[in-house]
């Protein structure tokens, strides 16, 4: 393992990943994930933009002053305030890092900043020195560097080496380049910028083509040493490169690639899960490493080579990325520190205040269903995490009937405080449009459905059934979720999630 090249896994969840549309998360959630990100061994968390709002500022303050084991970095614009904040959020770190970007592409230039090149680089080189001024870990992005001129690219990369940036980092802003393409520029970085021994190359790939991971593969082997990269490959649009993708790749084909990280990669599954639950951004059951079917073989040649010899059509183990070997089965004699004990197992640390609250809805649907898998487990927690502790509106009962050729009928009683109001409508093309009415009517609460999905945490007629939620309010998007046997409470419970995210601000 000696001659193996150490690869420095720079996490951005936190900044880029909760820029996906509804993914913002509070400062306890993120709190959460950068303890996760801890355990899981990255090497640097990009906590948030400190300048974008005092949410974020804050943020980055808090992962700062109190986290250790990691580099903890805040992004900033190249612009005296925003580098300011910047420090001002990291400066309680013990190895903090400002990282400020600037965009060099032609189009950025000419369109967003209307800028001369001269310009451009005049600014970089003032704003990594301002950076370096405070900490002496500055890292610079030539943003859409994938699309900027080569020769313009080594100029820029040039100077704020010079200027001091210990990381130069490639970012393919907009998932445009092909693997070959971020190669060759890494490639040429390397053989015509001077002073490119001087820093770290990172890249920072979008997945927009679905290239994120493989373009950064690709700047591996051209010889970058850093890869910025999101849990689930959360992010602007598409997204960025997926941790748990690009680190197996390293990983399981560690006969190819000559690198290794510092990942412990049991904790990738659990991760995964907790990110998922914190945005309400569900992983796609197909996704790589993570996704539900990720380590399922269906067909009866693929069944019968797994039983023959593992490796016929297995290249990773399921509990080698954190997925439990067995499916325990709890059930109504459980007790309270064997769910704990589960739930930490399947990546959730409760506080005490979230294990009675799990624990209440475990005991209820024990006296539904027999048996409570794992899946079951980690939707009720995933439930917990993802709704707002101090909840203005909560579920007192509701009744649905629905039958062919009569309108739907949903009666919903909702509790603020001490009052109780009830609301019961026969509008609506269906129970779900008549549940949002009558939430509407009581809450005054507008929400337009973008996305409503519901599927089974686990198998059986009896599974719990899992509804997420994307609403528009005002312009914003809104994830929301909702867990119950029953998917018209379900629904209901997503609806009442949505509307406690916007009303408590989140
Ligand atoms: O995609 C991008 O260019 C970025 C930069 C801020 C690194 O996120
Ligand atoms: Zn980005």
């Amino acid at each position: 393992m000696a001659d193996r090249k150490q690869i420095r896994i720079f996490d951005t969840t936190l900044r880029d990943g909760e820029q996906s549309p509804g993914a913002s998360m509070n400062l306890p959630e993120k709190l959460e994930v950068a303890q996760a990100l801890l355990t899981l061994g990255v090497d640097i968390i990009e906590a948030g933009f400190p300048i974008a709002s005092p949410g974020d500022f804050e943020a980055v303050r808090e992962i700062a002053n109190n986290f250790r084991g990691a580099a903890i970095c805040g992004l900033a614009r190249c612009n005296d305030r925003d580098i300011d904040r910047a420090w001002e959020a990291v400066k309680g770190a013990q190895d903090p890092r400002i990282h400020v970007f600037l965009a060099t592409s032609a189009i950025h230039r000419e369109f967003k900043l209307k800028m001369t090149r001269e310009e451009i680089i005049g600014r970089a080189v003032a704003g990594v020195q301002r950076a370096v001024s405070y900490c002496d870990d500055v890292e610079f992005s030539p943003e859409d560097a994938a699309r900027t001129e080569a020769d313009f690219l080594c100029e820029v990369v040039e100077a704020a080496i010079a200027a001091g940036a210990a990381t130069v980092n490639i970012p393919d802003t907009v998932g445009y380049a092909t693997p070959a393409q971020m190669g060759k520029v890494i490639e040429m970085l390397i053989n015509r910028v001077p002073n490119i021994d001087q820093t770290v190359i990172s890249v920072h790939c979008h997945n927009d083509l679905g290239l994120a991971v493989a373009n950064s593969l690709a700047a591996l082997e051209a010889g970058a040493g850093q890869i910025e990269c999101t849990i689930n490959g959360i992010g602007e649009r598409a997204g960025n490169c997926a941790l748990e993708e690009i680190v197996m790749a390293i990983h399981t084909r560690s006969d190819y690639y000559p690198y290794e990280t510092g990942i412990n990669t049991k904790r990738l599954a659990p991760t995964s899960r907790l990110v998922s639950a914190i945005t309400g951004m569900q992983v796609q059951r197909n996704k790589a490493i993570v996704g539900r079917n990720a380590f399922a073989h269906e067909a009866g040649i693929h069944q019968d080579g797994m039983l023959k010899e593992r490796t016929t059509y297995e290249i990773m183990r399921p509990e080698d990325v954190g997925f439990a070997k067995t499916d325990l089965v709890l059930g109504k004699h459980s007790g309270r520190a064997a769910l704990a004990d589960r739930a930490k197992s399947l990546g959730f640390q409760l506080t005490g205040e979230q294990l009675r609250s799990v624990f209440e809805r475990f005991k209820e649907l024990a006296d539904r269903k027999k048996e409570i898998y794992d899946g079951d487990i980690v939707a009720l927690v995933q439930q917990q995490l993802h709704n707002t502790p101090d909840e203005e509106w909560s579920l007192v009962r509701f009744e649905a009937t629905s039958s062919s050729g009569s309108p739907p009928r949903v009666k919903i009683t909702l509790r603020r405080g001490e009052e109780e109001i009830t609301q019961e409508t026969s509008e609506g093309d269906g129970l779900i449009d008549a549940a949002f009415l009558a939430t509407e009517q009581i809450t005054g609460v507008k929400l337009i459905c973008k996305d409503y999905r519901v599927r089974s945490a686990t198998l059986g007629h009896d599974a719990l059934g899992e509804v997420t939620l994307e609403v528009e309010h005002n312009g914003q998007i809104h994830r929301a979720r909702g867990v119950s046997t029953d998917t018209v409470e379900a629904t209901v419970m997503a609806i009442l999630d949505a509307v406690n995210r916007i009303v408590g601000g989140k």
